[in-house]
């Protein structure tokens, strides 16, 4: 059976050239630093947030534990949101790869507050850890973009306090096109930046780390370290550069397609699409059915759609470049059938 998945953009498969360039890909040793094509992906990356290097890392969850390592000292904290990624979803690493301390954020759908920030960064003082580091997330994984004039204002009070920032950028493409800045403007508001070349970008596996050239050989340093120091990865890095060749300037089109299905859902009976969040490519809902949530996930596989189960009630539908229009009608009308009973 052919399934439409709406579960995330990590599902996304490598396109037609990814795979092509892949099997032509030139290759080397990276840790001796041999592979032509690894370098070239670093440099592009480097280039196109205006930075002045970039590290191929295994995925984004590796880029930003790097980052928290390669940053901070045991025993420091960090500021972060608190429903961002690495509090979230990396399975507390911070804690164990860096022994740093997470203090978090509150946050309104992904936003800080910039005087909430400043107020918890650490004076000197004998009972108190350093503030090692600031992390920010955008596109912010719950589907809102932070605004430029919010990022320049955190990265200007973090560099007063001496503080550096981290942006998780695993979305940061589809972060600038929904803001209609240039993705470097975004990363001008942070000292080093993680951005993926899966997810919505359809690389099978990769991330990159960017940031300055002193910082980002300590990171190649620490990444060895890590276990992620890579041998003939160009293989990997070939579908990285088509994807920020071929991809990037596409993005739009799966934010236009989620816009598509929050319209058509908010049309459904008991359906509430929370339209705050619809920056991205994501549309988070609330149901009212009958049905439970299993049945309901099982009833739409059985029609040739994935979706994930509700998380804190929410209902998230992901689009990507493999998603058709036909598939956002098919899921429409199969949350009706399911609504109704049917
Ligand atoms: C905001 C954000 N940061 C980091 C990651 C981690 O990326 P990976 O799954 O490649 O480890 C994700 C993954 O979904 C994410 O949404």
């Amino acid at each position: 059976m052919k399934y439409f998945d709406f579960r995330s953009d990590t599902v996304t498969l490598p396109t037609e050239s990814m795979r092509k360039a892949m099997y032509t890909a030139e290759v080397g040793d990276d840790v001796y630093g041999d592979d032509p094509t690894v370098r070239l992906l670093e440099e592009k990356s480097a280039a196109l947030l205006n930075k002045e290097a970039a590290l191929f890392v295994p995925s984004g969850t590796f880029g930003n534990q790097l980052a928290v390592l390669t940053h901070t000292k045991r025993g420091d904290e960090v500021l972060l949101g608190d429903s961002c990624h690495i509090v979230m979803h990396e399975v507390g690493a911070a804690a164990l790869i860096s022994g740093v301390q997470l203090r978090q954020v509150p946050t309104i759908n992904g936003s800080m507050n910039l005087h909430q920030i400043e107020k918890m960064i650490r004076v000197e003082d004998l009972h108190y850890p350093d503030t090692g580091l600031i992390c920010i997330e955008n596109a912010h994984s719950s589907g809102t973009v932070i605004k430029l004039s919010e990022m320049r204002s955190i990265y200007q009070m973090a560099k007063s306090h001496h503080v550096p920032v981290h942006l998780d950028g695993a979305r940061l493409f589809n972060a600038a096109i929904a803001l209609g800045v240039e993705a470097h403007e975004l990363a001008a508001c942070a000292d080093t930046v993680m951005f993926c070349l899966s997810k919505g970008l359809c690389a099978p596996v990769g991330s990159m780390l960017v940031g300055s050239r002193v910082f980002i050989e300590r990171a190649r340093k620490n990444r060895k370290l890590m276990g992620g120091g890579l041998r003939q990865a160009g293989i990997l890095a070939a579908a990285g550069i088509v994807a920020l060749d071929e991809m990037v300037g596409r993005l739009a089109t799966d934010h236009e397609l989620a816009k598509q299905l929050a319209e058509k859902l908010s049309a459904v009976e008991g359906i509430t699409v929370l339209d705050d969040r619809l920056d991205i490519n994501m549309v988070f809902v609330k149901i009212k059915m009958k049905m439970s949530d299993e049945a309901f996930v099982e009833s739409l596989l059985n029609k040739g759609l994935k979706i994930n189960g509700p998380e804190d009630g929410e209902y998230r539908f992901v689009t990507n470049y493999w998603t058709p229009e036909e598939a956002i009608e098919l899921l429409v009308q199969s949350i009706k059938t399911c609504l109704e009973g049917k």
